[in-house]
């Protein structure tokens, strides 16, 4: 047999040796744990469709959190469930709604956690859009960008570090930071949900917010799965308005769009591993058809190697344990 003299060697690799060339390592310190909030007492109600995943009044939601930040995770991304919905979605900034209540609550008794809110209407209207609707059944963007600032200056007041428009409204990231600005809040960072796609993945969030549209879906405002160029006009646009952190969501499906995001543009990119992901990897692994940590962490370090400096997960308390968080 013939070996030419320079014939290319593969690397063997020891396990010290994996260690040392690795290319992308996962941190704790990259995740955000989502957290639902919601009115009464004592209630800790599991989401159906994401098991592991609840509905946490305050006093459980605290803890949660507490939990979150002993292991490591640095932020949490706070979602409300209100109790009265109505065609305004008045609980959402209303100063005693329940993501006020819950972040002024998390931001007294772990106050090193940073608090991201996510700002959208879908979940308090009675409709379940994003937005305010018309008498012909479209989502007014303009009506609705001042209720969406609102709502992040009253998140902001209640304590949150950061804000996270989800609602995909054209001029929202611009209308929340002049409202910010004005407020005085000029260090609130905004996280712009940027290229959010229109996606079956979020089905089971759906059941955790109760935010099922009534009517219609979201296609009118949220993204066509095919495109990503339109992802880059997208981001460059949140850019412009003045978001701070750029979030693509869904990943896994999209994690071409998360590696031209991070090839385009400077600024910290975020992307939510959101709900229908964790349920299905969940499913399978209460059927012990997969190794759940073992698919969790690939998974995630897929994320992050496709470019993501951040990684929003339900997740993320598996993933801190695994990372050797306390
Ligand atoms: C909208 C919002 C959604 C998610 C986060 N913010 C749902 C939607 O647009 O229908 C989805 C998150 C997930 O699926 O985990 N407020």
């Amino acid at each position: 047999m013939y070996f030419p003299e320079a014939r290319p060697r593969r690397l063997r690799r020891t396990e010290k040796l994996r260690g040392m060339v690795r290319e992308t390592s996962l941190s704790v310190n990259d995740l955000i744990y989502p957290l639902f909030a919601i009115h009464g007492k004592n209630v800790k109600k599991e989401v159906p469709s994401m098991p592991g995943i609840f509905q946490l009044s305050l006093e459980h939601l605290v803890l949660e959190a507490g939990e979150a930040y002993s292991n490591g995770i640095p932020a949490v991304l706070l979602f409300g469930i209100p109790g009265k919905k109505d065609s305004l979605g008045s609980d959402a900034y209303s100063d005693d709604g329940i993501v006020q209540q819950a972040v002024a609550k998390i931001k007294k008794e772990v106050p090193d956690l940073i608090v991201i809110t996510d700002v959208c209407m879908c979940e308090y209207t009675d409709h379940g859009h994003c937005g305010v609707i018309d008498a012909d059944g479209s989502v007014n963007n303009d009506a609705t960008l001042e209720l969406l600032a609102k709502s992040a200056v009253s998140h902001t007041r209640a304590g949150a570090d950061i804000v996270a428009p989800s609602d995909m409204m054209d001029g929202r990231v611009m209308a929340i930071r002049d409202s910010l600005d004005e407020e005085g809040f000029i260090n609130t960072p905004i996280m712009s949900y940027a290229a959010k796609y229109a996606s079956a993945f979020y089905g089971p969030f759906r059941d955790a917010a109760e935010s099922t549209p009534k009517f219609g879906d979201r296609r009118s405002y949220q993204m066509d799965p095919p495109n990503v160029r339109e992802a880059i006009r997208e981001v460059s646009l949140d850019i412009e308005e003045g978001a701070d952190i750029v979030m693509v969501k869904p990943a896994l499906a999209y994690l071409d769009v998360i590696s031209l995001v991070r090839e385009r543009f400077d600024v910290p990119v975020a992307a939510y591993n959101v709900s229908g992901e964790y349920s299905v990897v969940k499913a399978a692994a209460m059927k012990g058809w997969i190794d759940e940590e073992r698919i969790v962490m690939e998974v995630l370090t897929g994320i992050k190697r496709a470019g993501a400096d951040l990684i929003i997960t339900y997740f993320a308390k598996v993933a801190a344990k695994v990372l050797g968080g306390k």
